[in-house]
């Protein structure tokens, strides 16, 4: 691993719609520069599979394509990022998607004394999203992520640790997809706005190829850390 060297713990915050690249991105970034990615999805996942009272609540909201309520996001991104692995630093992937949980990242890392860095927004057209969100599939040993066409795993089996159990997620029907990407541009997309007054909004053109976007996230990541 090349893990590029840092003075202060980094907060980097990943904006984009459902399929943007986020999660794709996030976990490249996590190798590169040694940070923990912060996936509210995979947490919210996670709860839904264990069967909590959050993961009971938040399932229905998500099978449909909405967001799940501030509070239980909150709650659980609070849990989350006050683990020893994030002291060195945190890739926020989905999160924040509201102007309520932008403040409350805000108050949170006030009261610890941190900062944002950056908020890179991946900029990509509606029109490709049903496209990359049909076609992807994601390990079920390691998490990693791929595409039928823009990613595909090496004869059926994940490059990283070599299953070759592939699911996809219960929320990429066609439908629900159509009410995600109606949720980003109510609630989510005027998150840019928030972050470009903060003065640490930062964009990419994600409709490239992903090693291609991968270099320009690094720059940005490069250009405000340390
Ligand atoms: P979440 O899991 O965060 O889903 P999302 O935001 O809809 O984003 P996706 O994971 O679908 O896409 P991505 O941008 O990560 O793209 P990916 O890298 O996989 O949230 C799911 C649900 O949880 C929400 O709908 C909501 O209900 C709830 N939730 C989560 N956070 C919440 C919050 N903070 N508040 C309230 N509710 C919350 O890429 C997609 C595909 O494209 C892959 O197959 C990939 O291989 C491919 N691909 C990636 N980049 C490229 C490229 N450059 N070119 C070609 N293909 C590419």
């Amino acid at each position: 691993m090349n893990v590029d060297v840092m003075t202060r713990p980094a907060v980097l915050i990943l904006l984009g719609p459902p399929g943007a690249g986020k999660g794709t991105q996030a976990r490249m970034l996590q190798e590169k520069f040694g940070l923990v990615q912060l996936s509210t999805g995979d947490l919210l996942r996670a709860a839904v599979a264990a069967g909590t009272p959050a993961g009971k609540q938040a399932k229905a909201v998500m099978d449909a394509g909405g967001l799940v309520s501030d509070e239980i996001v909150i709650a659980i991104l609070n849990d989350r990022i006050a683990a020893e692995d994030c002291r060195n630093g945190v890739i926020l992937d989905g999160f924040p998607r509201t102007t309520v949980q932008a403040q409350a990242l805000d108050d949170l890392l006030s009261s610890t004394g941190q900062k944002i860095n950056a908020a890179i927004s991946l900029e990509v057209d509606d029109s490709a999203m049903v496209e990359r969100i049909s076609g992807r599939s994601t390990c079920a040993g390691c998490g990693e992520g791929y595409h039928d066409t823009f990613k595909p795993p090496h004869n059926g089996a994940c490059v990283k640790c070599g299953s070759t159990e592939l699911t996809r997620r219960a929320d990429d029907r066609a439908e629900t997809v159509a009410s995600r990407l109606e949720a980003y541009h109510a609630q989510t997309a005027p998150l840019i706005a928030y972050y470009k007054a903060a003065g640490v909004l930062k964009s990419v053109d994600a409709m490239a190829e992903i090693d291609k976007v991968a270099g320009d996230m690094a720059s940005v990541v490069r250009s405000v850390i340390g």
